[in-house]
């Protein structure tokens, strides 16, 4: 067990790149931003924030695109409507309304000129981030900590290495060139430090199967790195690429968090994320098990001839 490094700065801010161009949800992300999708009756960048905050983080920073305002308005006061359901004493429902952003927790904007890749998302925020360490959330990787949130598990983590550290999980081998891959050092673990990465790698010359998930914990060298990049892969300025660059400055270790990652970036993850998430849900948890259990029944899973 490592000594707690009370020198390290608590992770008070953190960042939602949400200015991708969502193609794989076309047409649903025509107009609207995909981390608007909801997973039964939230929308995903809520979910992300609600971990952010139960992390300690205080500033919100939304690095926006095209279609920035759904994001915006989502966070901000609804006057008009809190008008209305309290008009019609739903209660309840204005609760969840106003409950949606913390009062000690500020939301700050900035819009990403043209959707130049993650790296340059993050480089959008640095006026913000300052000389801070800082966290990255992607809210289209919904992650569900069961007994602790992800992004706690990771600053935790961070108070004890005062270094920067990425979540990863374990994908199939196959899967290695949809991800950033890490490669290790020689004492594995839970919290291991990181020798290399690829972005991408084809299964056959991947490090690792350990993959980059959507939650990272940076130290502000990171700003550097990213500015000095020639563009990566498919034209963009990769985050993955920059911390390759950060690890001959800086330890950097890779978590394997305890939870479960919904990949709701793409549509089947976010189908399996509304089907486990309504499974749990106060309202129609048993309804909808019903459901899928009479839908089984009926040989709603059979394959159509
Ligand atoms: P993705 O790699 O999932 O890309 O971005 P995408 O454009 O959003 O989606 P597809 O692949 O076309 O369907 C990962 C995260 O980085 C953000 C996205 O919003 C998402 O949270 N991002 C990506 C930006 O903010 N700006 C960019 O230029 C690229």
């Amino acid at each position: 067990m490592n000594v707690p490094n009370s020198g390290v700065r608590r992770i008070r801010k953190a960042v939602f790149p949400v200015a991708g161009l969502g193609t794989r949800f076309l047409p649903a992300t025509k107009a609207s931003p995909k981390e608007m999708l909801p997973v039964v009756d939230k929308p995903l960048v809520q979910y992300a924030v609600e971990e952010a905050v139960a992390a300690g983080v205080e500033v919100m920073v939304f690095v926006n695109g095209r279609n920035k305002r759904a994001i915006p308005d989502h966070f901000d006061k609804a006057y008009e409507l809190e008008r209305e359901l309290e008009a019609r004493g739903k209660q309840k429902l204005l609760d969840i309304v106003r409950g949606i952003v913390p009062e000690n927790v500020t939301c700050v904007y900035i819009r990403q000129p043209a959707a130049l890749g993650l790296g340059h998302a993050v480089l959008c925020a640095q006026p913000v981030i300052g000389n801070d360490p800082f966290a990255v959330l992607l809210a289209d990787d919904l992650l569900d900590g069961r007994d602790k949130p992800v992004l706690a598990q990771m600053c935790d983590t961070y108070a004890e290495y005062g270094a920067s550290i990425l979540a990863v999980e374990q994908v199939p081998t196959s899967h290695t060139d949809q991800y950033g891959i890490v490669q290790l050092g020689k004492k594995p673990g839970k919290v291991a430090e990181i020798e290399g990465m690829v972005e991408k790698p084809k299964p056959e010359v991947a490090p690792s199967n350990l993959a980059v998930v959507g939650r990272y914990v940076l130290t502000p060298r990171i700003f550097e790195l990213i500015r000095e990049l020639p563009r990566g892969a498919g034209g963009e300025y990769q985050l993955t690429d920059a911390i390759a660059g950060l690890l001959p400055y800086e330890k950097v270790f890779a978590y394997q968090f305890d939870g479960k990652r919904y990949d709701c970036g793409s549509k089947l993850g976010y189908l399996q994320a509304n089907v486990e998430y309504a499974l749990r849900h106060p309202d129609v948890a048993d309804d909808f098990r019903a459901y899928l259990q009479q839908a089984v029944e009926e040989g709603l899973l059979e394959t159509p001839a």
